[in-house]
C-alpha cells in the first residue's frame, strides 16, 4: 500500500437504483497488481485497503473504474469469483479512446487507489447443457470467467477466441489448460472467424455467448439467425443506437414526487429528471453499462439501449434513461 498513491474517487457511497442485483456503491480499492498480459492489454488486480471482503460477482458482471476526471468506464471482472478479496480487471489501450484506457496504461501504478462501482451484471450466464462461447480480442474477458463457470458446472462448451494476432491476445496461456475445448484464431495466421462451422447447426440446448467489437456481434446475429430467438447472448462496449421513434416532446411523470417533466427532443430523460431536481446514478450515459436503470410504471419506452434483448424490451417495465425515450406522449417512472 502507498500513502503517495493517486485517489481518482474519495471514498463514499452513491444512492442505490434498482438493477440487476448489483450493488452501485463506489468504494476505493488499491491497485495491488498491474501486469501486461498482451499487446496494449495490462492486467489489474484491485483489493480492500484494509483487506476486506468485496462483494461477490457472478460471470459476466462488470466493474466502473472512477477516473480523475469524475469519467467512468466500465470494465468486466475477469478473475476468479471465488477469490473473495481481489477483482481482476483487463484493459486495452485504445488509440481513439477518450482516455481512460491511456491512463490506466500510462499513468495508474500498483499502490494507487481507484474509486469502484458496481460489480453489475448485464450479460449473465444462464443455465444451460452446452455452451459456445465467441471472443473477439478484449471480448475475451468476460466470457474466462464463464468458460470457468461451465467446467465448475461439467457444462459441454467450446470457446472460438479470435485476435488481430497471438501476441495481441489476452490469457491465451489461462486457456492453454483446456485444450481442444478452446479454438484461438489469430487472424494472420487462420482468417476471419468461420462463424457457421464453429456453431453448426442451431441446437435449442446450446447457448451462445459473444462479446467483441460491433461487426463481429452483428456477425454472430446474422450467423445465429436459425437458431432460437434466445440463444445468442451478446454484450456490447459500444453503443448502437438508431434515431428515436419520434421527434416530438415527451412527458415523464415521477410517481414518488408527482411532479411533471418535459422531455424535449436533443435533452435525455437522466438529464431532463437531474434538472428537475432528481439525480439518478448513472455512469456510461450511452446506454451499455445499465447504471441508470429506472423502473416504468405506465406508458411505453422506446428503448435505444445495448442491453435489453428483445423479451425485456417488449416487457416495457424498465428503461435505461441516459438514453432510451418514450414512444408515446407520456412515460411515468418510479422516480
Ligand atoms: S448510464 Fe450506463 S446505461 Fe445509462
Amino acid at each position: 500500500m502507498s500513502d503517495a498513491g493517486t485517489l481518482l474517487a474519495p471514498p463514499g457511497t452513491a444512492p442505490a437504483v434498482p438493477g440487476r442485483g448489483a450493488s452501485t456503491t463506489v468504494a476505493t480499492l488499491e491497485v495491488v497488481g498491474k501486469a501486461t498480459v498482451a499487446e496494449d492489454v495490462v492486467a489489474l488486480t484491485l483489493a480492500d485497503p484494509d483487506g476486506r471482503r468485496l462483494p461477490d460477482w457472478t460471470p459476466g458482471a462488470h466493474i466502473d473504474l472512477v477516473l480523475p476526471s469524475g469519467d467512468t468506464r466500465q470494465y468486466s471482472l475477469c478473475g476468479d469469483r471465488f477469490d473473495p478479496r481481489t477483482y481482476r480487471v483487463a484493459v486495452l489501450r485504445e488509440r481513439d479512446g477518450r482516455g481512460g484506457s491511456a491512463y490506466v496504461h500510462d499513468t495508474l501504478r500498483a499502490g494507487d487507489r481507484v474509486g469502484v462501482g458496481g460489480p453489475r451484471n448485464n450479460f449473465p450466464l444462464v443455465p444451460s447443457e452446452r455452451y459456445l462461447f465467441v471472443a473477439g480480442g478484449i471480448g475475451i474477458t468476460p466470457l474466462l470467467p464463464m468458460v470457468a463457470q461451465a467446467e465448475v458446472l461439467g457444462a459441454d462448451w467450446r470457446l472460438l477466441y479470435g485476435g488481430r494476432r497471438r501476441a495481441s491476445m489476452a490469457f491465451l496461456d489461462e486457456l492453454a489448460r483446456h485444450g481442444e475445448r478452446v479454438h484461438v484464431m489469430p487472424q494472420d495466421e487462420t482468417g476471419l472467424l468461420d462463424l457457421p462451422s464453429f456453431l453448426g447447426e442451431p441446437d435449442p440446448a446450446t447457448k451462445v455467448y459473444c462479446c467483441g467489437p460491433g461487426p463481429l456481434l452483428d456477425a454472430m446475429g446474422v450467423a445465429c439467425t436459425a437458431w432460437p430467438p434466445t440463444a445468442l447472448r451478446t454484450e456490447r462496449f459500444v453503443a448502437e443506437q438508431a434515431a428515436p421513434v419520434r421527434s416530438a416532446p415527451f412527458e415523464v411523470e415521477l410517481a414518488r414526487t408527482g411532479a411533471t417533466v418535459t422531455v424535449e427532443p436533443g435533452t435525455s430523460v437522466l438529464e431532463a429528471v437531474g434538472a428537475a431536481g432528481v439525480e439518478v446514478l448513472s455512469s456510461c450515459r450511452q446506454g451499455t453499462c445499465g447504471t441508470c436503470e429506472t423502473t416504468v410504471l405506465a406508458g411505453v419506452p422506446d428503448h435505444r439501449d445495448s442491453i435489453l434483448d428483445d423479451a425485456e424490451r417488449a416487457a416495457g417495465d424498465c428503461m435505461f434513461i441516459c438514453v432510451s425515450r418514450a414512444a408515446d406522449d407520456r412515460l411515468v417512472l418510479d422516480l
